[in-house]
């Protein structure tokens, strides 16, 4: 039997990628989308690109949750703005107590509430580092989209490769900044722009380092984000500096093996490109190699793979279903 899904915050860019993603997925229900600012309306008024799935489903204010109590699980996805589930968590877990439904919610937050969290449960979803702690787990915390990129490139080359430094510089789309316009996300002033902010002190560093600790990894790196003027997509180039030089074909070898079960990581010969992987819940990872530094160059989604898409391969990976159900068919405009 399908599980019924509930989408917190439901006029965000998060929930209108779950949406679409979930008209793929066969073990799981039509969403309930639940929007403080959009009740009542219909779901096409804000995400028009589901007109085909969803066409007569509207916003919801509120979940009723009793109506809930005859499924096994009811699975909750909150793409709220920071801070918002932190403050609302323990009303919710008192609903769910008192509508009976408590032990069986598996709640997956995309936000940033929970990932540096101890002692509230939480599991950190960085989903091919962590399939041992997400297999039946009932509370998720998805990572950050910058943070998913750098972790998937910092962590086989910290583990394998040891080097001495690296510096990481990352473009992202506007998406990223989510529905809201604000004085640095507003078109007029971010296209045909590129603007560094927080320049080695982006809130994601924490949770990497705290991933590469977990791993045993001990790594000397710094971080620069841009803002770009794309819509969707993060462009992560990580320079590495050794002691020695390192082998190309090594490089390549240990990404191949680091990722051989991963069906959403792939070693690309060619340098990857951000149109490749636009859409789909695909990171590549491509990269060279001169005297004593390396090059890597990462590529994916800041709302599928950084997001979205990520938290439904977490929810796969804590139900115990295939990595890649529903999720399998979304490729990028271009084959490579
Ligand atoms: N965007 C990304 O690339 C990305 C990647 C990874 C993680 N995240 C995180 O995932 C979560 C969802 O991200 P998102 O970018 O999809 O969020 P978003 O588009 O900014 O929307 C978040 C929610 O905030 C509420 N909201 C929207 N405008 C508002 C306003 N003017 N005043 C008050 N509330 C307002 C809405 O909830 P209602 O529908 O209930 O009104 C909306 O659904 C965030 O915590 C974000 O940090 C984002």
């Amino acid at each position: 039997m399908a599980d019924p899904v509930v989408i917190l915050g439901g006029s965000s860019f998060g929930a209108g990628e779950l949406a679409r993603l979930l008209t793929a997925h066969d073990g799981v229900e039509r969403p309930i989308l639940v929007s403080r600012s959009h009740a009542g309306s219909p779901v096409t008024s804000v995400h028009p690109h589901l007109e085909s799935a969803y066409p007569d489903d509207r916003f919801v204010s509120q979940v009723d949750w009793s109506g809930l109590r005859g499924v096994s699980r009811i699975i909750v996805f909150s793409a709220m703005r920071a801070g918002e589930l932190a403050g609302m968590l323990g009303s919710l877990e008192t609903q769910w107590i008192g509508a009976g439904v408590d032990d069986r919610i598996l709640l997956i937050d995309l936000s940033a509430d929970f990932r540096l969290e101890e002692g509230r449960g939480f599991v950190y979803g960085l989903s091919e580092w962590m399939r041992g702690p997400l297999a039946g787990a009932t509370r998720i915390a998805n990572p950050g989209c910058f943070a998913t990129a750098l972790a998937l490139g910092l962590v086989p080359l910290a583990r394998e490769l040891h080097p001495r430094d690296v510096s990481a510089v990352a473009l992202t789309g506007s998406t990223g900044a989510g529905v809201t316009p604000g004085i640095r996300t507003h078109h007029p002033l971010r296209a045909h722009n590129c603007v560094p902010y927080h320049p080695f002190e982006h809130r994601h560093i924490g949770e990497v380092n705290r991933l590469l600790a977990r791993q045993a990894c001990t790594l000397d790196w710094s971080f620069i984000p841009y803002a770009a003027p794309w819509v969707r997509g993060i462009s992560l180039t990580i320079e590495a500096r050794f002691d020695e030089a390192p082998d190309q074909n090594r490089l390549a070898t240990i990404f191949r093996t680091s990722y051989a079960g991963s069906p959403f990581v792939r070693w690309t010969e060619t340098l990857p490109e951000l149109t490749w992987i636009v859409g789909s819940n695909r990171c590549l990872i491509g990269g060279c190699c001169q005297g004593r530094r390396a090059a890597l160059f990462v590529v994916l989604d800041n709302l599928v793979k950084g997001m979205a898409g990520q938290a439904i391969q977490n929810l796969n990976l804590a139900s115990g279903w295939p990595e890649d159900r529903g999720l399998g068919q979304w490729v990028g405009p271009y084959p490579v």
